[in-house]
């Protein structure tokens, strides 16, 4: 039989590590301390590269513990259940990832200071992504064909929920001086600048040299190569498609051109147009 998605406050989660119970437990009791930086995007926009780059800059570019500990041990995720576990034993200063929206992350998110570095992407190019690396897992409900994918992602019916909302909300606190937003397309057209970005945004000082070295190590071959971040970890738990694709997939900006019909692409500009008017769109670099 094959399994369904976990449901909880309406968006679909993947139905191996989530559970709605301690979702609801985290969104009341965890608290957000104000040294954590959190990691928040939506699936697919580049998470675990801005991950390794914040493990980097803590590290000053030694490459060490990014390939002892795995990614998701590095900087976990507050809603899953192991992510949630290693959160109340880790020491400060805490390094939490999340893809949640933001009325369902843990309330505390509005009483903190804590830095919140939100990172987007071309929700074409997030799609396209998102339909191939949810198709290679195995604790995800597969999709037999990218137009069945491209009508669920438009009407917000994949895992996490719509890309629409979850912009929506976290860009809310986009005022705040706590908050960094960046894109997908910037840390690709110019990662040294970005990274210098993220480092200032959290007040750590790196030598030239030392960027230099975050660079190379959370470049897309060095993740490619290091186990610690490609998630191949996942097989040994038989929960990935052997053979049917990878986790770093292409790494580039735009790839949705080479998917997309032009029909799809028509009804993606209408969809992003009706549903974004509200916000400034000089916000959205693609
Ligand atoms: P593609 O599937 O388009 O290749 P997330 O970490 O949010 O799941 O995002 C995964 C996407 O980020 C994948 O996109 C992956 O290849 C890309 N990615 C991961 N590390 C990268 C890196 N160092 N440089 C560029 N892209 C990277």
């Amino acid at each position: 039989m094959t399994q369904k998605n976990i449901w909880y406050e309406g968006i679909a989660f993947p139905f191996v590590g989530f559970n709605p119970e301690l979702m609801r437990k985290a969104y009341e009791e965890f608290v957000v301390n104000e040294e954590d930086v959190l990691t928040v995007t939506f699936p697919k926009s580049g998470t675990n590269w801005l991950i390794e780059i914040l493990c980097l800059i803590r590290s000053k570019g030694d490459a060490t513990q990014i390939q002892s500990v795995p990614i998701w041990v590095r900087s976990p995720w507050v809603e899953t259940v192991s992510g949630y576990e290693d959160l109340k034993t880790m020491e400060s200063p805490r390094l939490v990832s999340t893809h949640l929206p933001i009325h369902i992350f843990p309330k505390s998110i509005h009483t903190t200071k804590a830095k919140v570095i939100y990172l987007m992407r071309n929700p074409r190019d997030v799609l396209v992504s998102g339909y191939y690396f949810w198709n290679y897992v195995k604790f995800v409900e597969n999709t037999k064909s990218l137009q069945e994918y491209f009508e669920l992602f438009l009407d917000g019916n994949v895992v996490f929920g719509s890309w629409f909302d979850h912009v929506h909300g976290w860009l809310s606190l986009r005022d705040q001086k706590n908050f960094l937003l960046l894109s997908y397309e910037e840390l690709k057209q110019d990662t040294r600048s970005t990274i210098e970005k993220i480092c200032h945004f959290l007040g750590e000082k790196l030598e030239p040299e030392e960027i230099n070295l975050v660079l190379k190590n959370s470049s897309f071959q060095a993740m490619k190569e290091n186990k610690m971040s490609n998630y191949s970890l996942l097989s040994e738990v038989d929960l990935i498609h052997e053979g049917h694709g990878s986790f770093m997939r292409k790494g580039i900006s735009g790839d949705w051109k080479n998917h997309f019909t032009v029909t799809q692409a028509e009804k993606f500009d209408k969809v992003f147009k009706e549903k974004m008017a509200d916000l400034p769109q000089e916000l959205f670099p693609w």
